[in-house]
């Protein structure tokens, strides 16, 4: 056996500690409550890709795939990508396939991103960019969007930048506030992340959830900013099928063969036949199944919105993706995670400390709250809320 010594852990552990989404996941099931905490989108996965899937596995497609995916998946993916977001990619060269949308962030960092380099993130932010960034030795910097609109300092945001920057992050629609970055603040940023040679790493994984007036834009899209853009994005959210792990990336050929050898290196390949689910999903699905979905997830939005307010919880009304944050401050709690247990002891509904979102010391009056349910269950949930 080795000694204690020799078990020693990296230096970069301490700062990778288990997701309070995770710790509140298991909380909530112990008691059998309604957990809105996490994103588990439990809505049911579209026909032909559940089909598909299954017929590949009978089918024989149970090994490994060539490492940037299978032809008929980059085709569909190169397709969707120009039909809806408006980005031309050659599905040979620029498309690549991954484990998910987090397998491709992953391997774009250890691609791209050298140790002590400054990658700049719109607070709040989805922890595992923040988390992924110090696994690899990269720096997360914050910078705060206003509190409650989520308009962006732009003077704030050249601030932050430093000899030692090499990346921004978008992630539009927003995990946790929901904002959808307008075409007019993607200009400014083009602006900035041109004048200081910037990477653009897009997370477009709620690219479908959008609501009422907000339309999605591509940040490649822009004049110029598809060579150093990586836009990524996946099936999960979409096809509610976060547990089969397959997303993508688009990227200018001159790196995508190097992301696809580093993402080759930790997960091999997207998982073979479900990456031919996700394929039929693609080219089967017509806009109305888009269209549908983001009408649903609105009028959950609602529900789950009209009862926050009547409990004096004010949410900040998203404008995509699907969650909330709603404003803590009548519970009961020194900080945000004291206030999430004390609502999940008096009303069995689980939801986030918004601190999970901030950097230290801010996002303690916040919780944020997922709709990603189904209805019955959002249903319940807001009737638990009732108790508070
Ligand atoms: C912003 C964001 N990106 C990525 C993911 C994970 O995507 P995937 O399942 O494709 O890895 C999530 C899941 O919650 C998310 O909120």
């Amino acid at each position: 056996m080795a000694s204690a010594s020799a078990l020693r852990l990296s230096e970069i552990s301490p700062l990778i500690v288990q997701s309070e989404i995770r710790s509140m996941s298991v909380e909530c099931d112990r008691m059998g409550g309604v957990n809105l905490a996490q994103g588990v989108c439990d809505t049911g996965v579209p026909a032909p890709v559940a089909e598909r899937a299954l017929a590949a596995i009978e089918q024989g497609h149970n090994i490994y795939t060539r490492l940037d995916g299978i032809a008929v998946l980059r085709d569909a993916i190169a397709q969707k990508a120009l039909r809806y977001n408006g980005i031309h990619a050659d599905p040979e060269s620029e498309v690549l396939v991954t484990s998910g949308a987090t397998g491709a962030f992953y391997a774009a960092c250890l691609a791209l991103l050298n140790p002590g380099d400054e990658v700049l993130l719109f607070e709040p932010f989805y922890g595992y960019h923040a988390n992924t960034l110090r696994a690899q030795r990269a720096v997360p910097v914050a910078v705060p969007l206003e509190n409650g609109n989520w308009a962006i300092d732009f003077d704030r945001l050249r601030r932050a930048i430093t000899p030692r920057t090499r990346a921004l992050l978008i992630n539009t629609p927003s995990n946790p506030c929901g904002k959808v970055f307008t075409r007019e603040e993607l200009a400014q940023i083009a602006a900035i992340v041109e004048e200081h040679d910037l990477i653009v790493f897009t997370d477009e994984i709620y690219e479908y959830f959008v609501f009422e007036g907000a339309q999605h834009v591509s940040f490649a899209t822009l004049p110029g900013m598809a060579s150093r853009t990586i836009t990524i994005s996946g099936l999960s959210k979409t096809f509610s099928i976060t547990g089969w792990r397959v997303g993508y990336l688009i990227a200018d050929r001159s790196v995508l063969g190097t992301i696809g050898y580093f993402h080759d290196l930790t997960y091999v390949c997207a998982p073979a036949p479900l990456q031919h689910g996700a394929a039929a999903g693609l080219v089967a699905l017509p806009d109305e199944y888009y269209q549908a979905m983001a009408r649903d997830y609105q009028s959950k939005r609602d529900l789950l919105c009209g009862a926050l307010t009547r409990m004096g919880l004010t949410p900040s009304i998203p404008a995509g993706a699907y969650y909330v944050l709603a404003d803590a401050s009548r519970i009961a709690g020194a900080n945000a995670r004291e206030k999430a247990r004390t609502l999940l002891a008096a009303t069995g509904v689980a939801a986030v400390a918004g601190t999970a979102f901030f950097a230290e010391g801010r996002g303690e009056n916040l919780l944020r709250f997922c709709f990603a349910k189904r209805e019955e269950d959002l249903q319940r949930a807001c009737d638990l809320l009732g108790k508070l």
